[in-house]
């Protein structure tokens, strides 16, 4: 067992966390619950803050440096959580996930090159190929029994002049941990038509009991198909704000290509603490996931329960910490080309006094839906299902 407090809050108004700081940019108002940005509400766990530390004790902020150790440590936590085996030589550093999209991006795709990406989907994706000068494409996830399924139809028309897929795995904002026949289907599609695949798999380790992550590693051996994944601990272990992630590039001269690029940039090789915290993430953390998941898994059962005879269908995730709600059957507008007509998301925060992430955000298939963040407190989520309940006139 890690000795976090699931029940503390460790960011709060004025700690200079973008939840709760803001609010007032973001919602309009400062007095809403924050359950919005995806970050954890309680403390990162013992071993990683023990780490920094040590570190802080030590006064050394020189330029840092990931050594063997590091790459064997991701390595590791590959093979063992999710029975993938990558040699050490084969990651490559990155600051951050997105950012390794962006890499990806302008060393594999030519100028204004096609890149499809699956929405609802994680919002940054339109923005990274947009900011690359490419032409996003999107194949929409389709809805079937209560969760979203690819379209394989659509991805294989869309595919023929592609040059580029970014793979949301697991899927944030649905909770789809995707099956091996699922990925495996990508892969060949993408391979016929000679389309890359970035595999963003930072939620991989944040899967609900009884589910396993299936790395897109594992579907992509088929002759031909170019791909790769980065992910990060950023998410597992709540040090996004410290940053620092990893891609894995098997083929030699893809990895060689991605590396010229990250260099090009001039970011560095990490930072202190960002190794630091990585390091111990993966040396120390193989219990921690396990014990998060079960405390989410409470608050999602607490929402579901919250809100099964209210006008919202939640979406029942598979993996990440992340709450789909289909708020459709509130028959609330939700408008993001009009600003005025946004009743949805004012519901929620005027009369609700809850700030979630709206669904349009995440692409026009998230019209109608609300994303709300499960790692907090119990006793918030609570809170929130009363407030919620209270302005549906319920309670
Ligand atoms: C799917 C996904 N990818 C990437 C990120 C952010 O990654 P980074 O902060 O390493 O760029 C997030 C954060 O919520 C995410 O949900």
């Amino acid at each position: 067992m890690t000795a976090t407090d699931f029940h503390r809050l460790a960011q709060y108004p004025g700690s200079g966390c973008e939840k709760y700081d803001r609010r007032a940019e973001i919602f309009g108002r400062e007095d809403v619950l924050p359950l919005w940005v995806a970050d954890m509400d309680f403390p990162a766990p013992d071993f990683i803050t023990e780490a920094l530390r040590e570190r802080l004790a030590d006064g050394a902020f020189g330029y840092a440096k990931p050594g063997a150790g590091h790459f064997r440590a991701i390595a590791d936590w590959l093979c063992d959580q999710h029975g993938w085996h990558v040699c050490p030589d084969q990651i490559v550093p990155v600051p951050g996930v997105v950012p390794a999209m962006a890499m990806a991006i302008r060393a594999f795709t030519s100028a204004n090159a096609r890149v499809i990406i699956q929405p609802p989907v994680y919002f940054p994706f339109f923005q990274v190929v947009r900011d690359q000068g490419r032409v996003l494409r999107e194949n929409p996830l389709v809805e079937r029994d209560g969760r979203y399924e690819m379209d394989f139809v659509g991805l294989e028309a869309l595919a023929q002049d592609a040059e580029m897929l970014l793979l949301c795995n697991p899927h944030n904002p649905g909770g789809r941990a995707w099956s091996i026949e699922e990925l495996e289907q990508l892969a060949l599609v993408c391979a016929r038509h000679e389309v890359i695949v970035v595999s963003d798999e930072i939620h991989m380790d944040l899967t609900y009991p009884g589910v396993a992550h299936t790395p897109f590693a594992h579907a992509a051996a088929h002759g031909g198909l170019r791909w790769m994944t980065v992910s990060a601990p950023g998410k597992t272990f709540n040090t996004a704000g410290i940053g620092g992630g990893f891609a894995v590039v098997v083929d030699p001269e893809d990895r060689a290509r991605f590396d010229r690029e990250r260099r090009g940039m001039h970011l560095g090789e990490g930072s202190v603490f960002g190794l630091v915290a990585m390091k111990a993430a993966y040396t120390q953390g193989a219990e921690w996931p396990g014990e998060l998941m079960a405390h989410i898994a409470i608050n999602r059962d607490r929402v579901i329960s919250a809100v099964a005879d209210l006008p919202i269908e939640p979406m029942t995730p598979e993996a990440t910490y992340l709450l789909w709600l289909d708020c459709r059957a509130m028959g609330l507008s939700d408008a993001e080309a009009d600003p005025g007509d946004v009743a949805l998301q004012r519901f929620f925060i005027d009369e609700a006094g809850l700030g979630l992430s709206q669904g349009i955000i995440f692409g026009e298939p998230g019209r109608g839906f609300m994303r709300i963040n499960l790692a907090t407190p119990t006793k918030l989520i609570d809170q929130a299902m009363q407030q919620l309940r209270r302005a549906l006139g319920r309670d």
